[in-house]
C-alpha cells in the first residue's frame, strides 16, 4: 500500500530523518513511536508533501509520489488527521466534514458512517468547531480526512491532551477501519498502551532512525515498552543534568 525506501529529510543543515525505509500494509494498523523532537511529525509531513524530501522514494499503490503536491496526495487516496487537529473553529461541524470532500463532486454526501463512528458529529452537526471540546474536536479531525475514502489514514498523536473515554472511542473507531481490510492506517503516538493495544506493525524512532521495529503482538516481549521508559527516564535525567553540573562547577570553583 506504501512503501518508503531510504528516505532522508533535512531542514536546512540539520538533518532529521537518516534513511528510513518501511511499508504500511492494507488491513493493518502500523505504529510509530518515539519521544518529542525525533522526527515523527516530519515524516507523516514529508509522506503528505508538506515537506520536501531531500532523497529516498514514497510509493502509494504502487504509483510513485515522491514529487505529488499535497492535494494530489490527498485525491490519490491519503487522509491525514495533523497533530493538534486543526480544525476550522469558525467552521460548523457540518462546513469542516464538507471540507474533507473537497476533493469529490459538489453534492457528494457526508458518509453515514462517519456519524455511526462518532455520533457526537451528528449531535453537534451545526455547532462551530471551536466551540467543541478537544476530544470532539479531534473526532472531528478524522472525520474530516475520513470523509473522502482513504485508502491510508494517517493520524499524528490523536491522544494528546484527551480525556480517557474518548481514547477509547478513537482506539475502536481505529480498530474497526483497520478491520474493514479496505484501509492502511499509520499512527504516530506516544502513550504507549494505545500504540501497544492497537499496532499490526510498530517502528520505535529515535533520531530521525528507527531504533526497534517488529509485528504488534510481540511488542510485550521484545521489550519496547522497557526501551520507551528507558528513553524517556533518559530525557530526564538529561533535563536534570544542567543543574548538576552548574552545581559543581560552583563549589569547584570556590
Ligand atoms: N519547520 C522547521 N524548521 C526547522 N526545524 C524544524 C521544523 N519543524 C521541526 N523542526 C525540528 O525537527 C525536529 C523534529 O521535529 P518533529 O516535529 O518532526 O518531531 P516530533 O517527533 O513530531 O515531536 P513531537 O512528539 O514533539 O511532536 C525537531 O528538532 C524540531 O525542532
Ligand atoms: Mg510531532
Amino acid at each position: 500500500m506504501l512503501t518508503i525506501e531510504n528516505l532522508n529529510q533535512a531542514y536546512g543543515g540539520s538533518h532529521i530523518l537518516r534513511g528510513l525505509s518501511f511499508e504500511v500494509k492494507i488491513g493493518e494498523v502500523t505504529t510509530l513511536l518515539g519521544r518529542n523532537g525525533v522526527g515523527k511529525t516530519t515524516l507523516l509531513k514529508s509522506l503528505m508533501g508538506l515537506v520536501k524530501t531531500k532523497s529516498g522514494s514514497i510509493t502509494f499503490d504502487g504509483k510513485d509520489i515522491t514529487h505529488l503536491p499535497p492535494h494530489q496526495r490527498v485525491k490519490a487516496g491519503i487522509g491525514y488527521v495533523p497533530q493538534g487537529r486543526e480544525i476550522f473553529p469558525r467552521l460548523t461541524v457540518e462546513e469542516n466534514l464538507l471540507m474533507g470532500l473537497a476533493t469529490k463532486p459538489g453534492n457528494t454526501p457526508i458518509p453515514q458512517r462517519i456519524f455511526d463512528m462518532f455520533p457526537v458529529l451528528k449531535q453537534m452537526m451545526h455547532r462551530r468547531g471551536g466551540d467543541l471540546s478537544g476530544g470532539q474536536q479531534q473526532q472531528l479531525a478524522i472525520g474530516r480526512a475520513l470523509a473522502m475514502g482513504p485508502k491510508l489514514l494517517i493520524l499524528d498523536e490523536p491522544t494528546e491532551g484527551i480525556q480517557p473515554s474518548i481514547i477509547k472511542d478513537i482506539e475502536r473507531a481505529i480498530r474497526m477501519l483497520a478491520e474493514t481490510g479496505e484501509m492502511a492506517i499509520l499512527l504516530v503516538e506516544q502513550y504507549y498502551d494505545f500504540a501497544e493495544s492497537l499496532a499490526d506493525q510498530y517502528l520505535l524512532m529515535e533520531r530521525g532512525e528507527f531504533i526497534m521495529r517488529g509485528r504488534g503482538e510481540t511488542m510485550p516481549h521484545d521489550g519496547v515498552r522497557k526501551r520507551w521508559r528507558f528513553d524517556s527516564g533518559l530525557l530526564a535525567w538529561h533535563a536534570a543534568l544542567p543543574f548538576v553540573v552548574v552545581g559543581d562547577g560552583g563549589f569547584g570553583s570556590g
